[in-house]
């Protein structure tokens, strides 16, 4: 059988929410991934330092026992934000702020209205090395849902790495060829989480034979040249700049399954499994461990995980549904087969 030793790798951009449902979702991921970057999108979201330790020890409270998981802490950016907080955090050992513009996503209300007039935060942030983890979308009425992030890039992202040319950023879980594209011409400061399910699936997906609700996530799914791009940057050149962040997202079975369905993606159940399919289609199972495991490290100035996971090119179904509290959880790919395995 063949098999693919790696080092462990990390999640840099997991939901993880809180109380049953984190009870229900942390063991997953905790027991292929060495650490995670967690988003702050809590009710009430994460803006505090003491609100960001209070629930890193709510996830190591879920966590299996021996589990040596760990969980890096981000605080909610909000117009509020002030650059007094951001050298709090830094001390406290929180690795980041994530940018949501207002009403983007999920729990996104308090969300930033003006970037620019949060500049000497992010000045703060440059000088401290705090990274900015940006949700690249603008949310205007008048822009198509499908253009929000190529039009982020233009009015946003461009303008800001202008004025604060120091600043790291992660443009997170990109999807479309202009982001691939930015990242890749950008300075070192800048890199990309990439999801599996934009490295998978297209628009198709989402729409093709009825509306698909598991596979709507924000940003939303693309264009099948945009997903063939994406592909090209995680196994090209550039391939340094950009690392796995799965954004796995659950929500409950009831929640997506409905009139109003949320946006998110439940991907932590196999997570290394797909973004391995991915690779292996692309003939490039060779980069799976620099995007998996060492160019995300390397951009949190962090050292790489000291342990190993190993792969198994052998089937597995993935389940229909798991539990999640008192409600069902669908996890992407479920009733289907993904190609590897972990060896737990
Ligand atoms: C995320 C969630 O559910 O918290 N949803 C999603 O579709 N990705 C929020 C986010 O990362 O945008
Ligand atoms: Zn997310």
């Amino acid at each position: 059988m063949q098999t693919l030793t790696i080092i462990r790798p990390d999640d840099m951009h997991l939901h993880l929410r809180d109380g049953d449902a984190l009870k229900a979702v942390a063991p997953y991921t905790a027991r292929q991934m060495g650490r995670a970057v967690i988003m702050p999108n809590l009710k009430p979201p994460v803006v505090s330092v003491a609100d960001a330790l209070a629930y890193q020890q709510r996830i190591l409270a879920a966590l299996p026992e021996g589990s040596t998981f760990e969980p890096l802490m981000t605080l909610y950016l909000t117009d509020k934000t002030t650059p007094e907080l951001v050298r709090e955090a830094k001390a406290a050992g929180i690795v980041a702020f994530k940018l949501y513009p207002a009403g983007a996503t999920t729990n996104s209300d308090s969300g930033v209205t003006d970037l620019f007039k949060l500049l000497p935060v992010l000045q703060e942030m440059a000088k401290q090395g705090v990274l900015l983890l940006v949700h690249g979308e603008v949310t205007d009425s008048d822009i198509d849902i499908f253009d929000r992030e190529a039009v982020f890039i233009e009015r946003i992202m461009k303008p800001v790495l202008a004025q604060v040319p120091d600043l790291k950023v992660v443009f997170e879980h990109i999807t479309t060829a202009e982001a691939a594209r930015l990242v890749s011409e950008a300075g070192d400061n800048v890199a990309a989480s990439v999801t599996p399910q934009h490295l998978l699936l297209n628009r198709n997906d989402l729409l093709v034979g009825g509306v698909r609700p598991h596979h709507f996530c924000l940003p939303v799914l693309k264009r099948e040249t945009h997903r063939q791009a994406l592909v090209a940057a995680v196994t090209g050149d550039q391939a340094n700049k950009f690392f796995l962040g799965t954004d796995s997202a659950p929500h409950a079975q009831s929640a997506k399954e409905n009139a109003c369905g949320c946006a998110g993606m439940f991907s932590a159940l196999t997570a290394i499994e797909l973004y391995a399919e991915v690779f292996e289609q692309a003939g490039a199972l060779d980069k799976l461990e620099a995007f998996a495991s060492k160019n995300g490290a390397r951009f949190y100035g962090l050292p790489e995980n000291t342990d190993t996971i190993t792969l198994e090119k052998q089937s597995q179904t993935v389940p229909e549904s798991i539990p999640y509290g008192n409600e069902t959880l669908v996890p992407m790919r479920a009733g289907g087969e993904v190609a590897w395995r972990v060896r737990y």
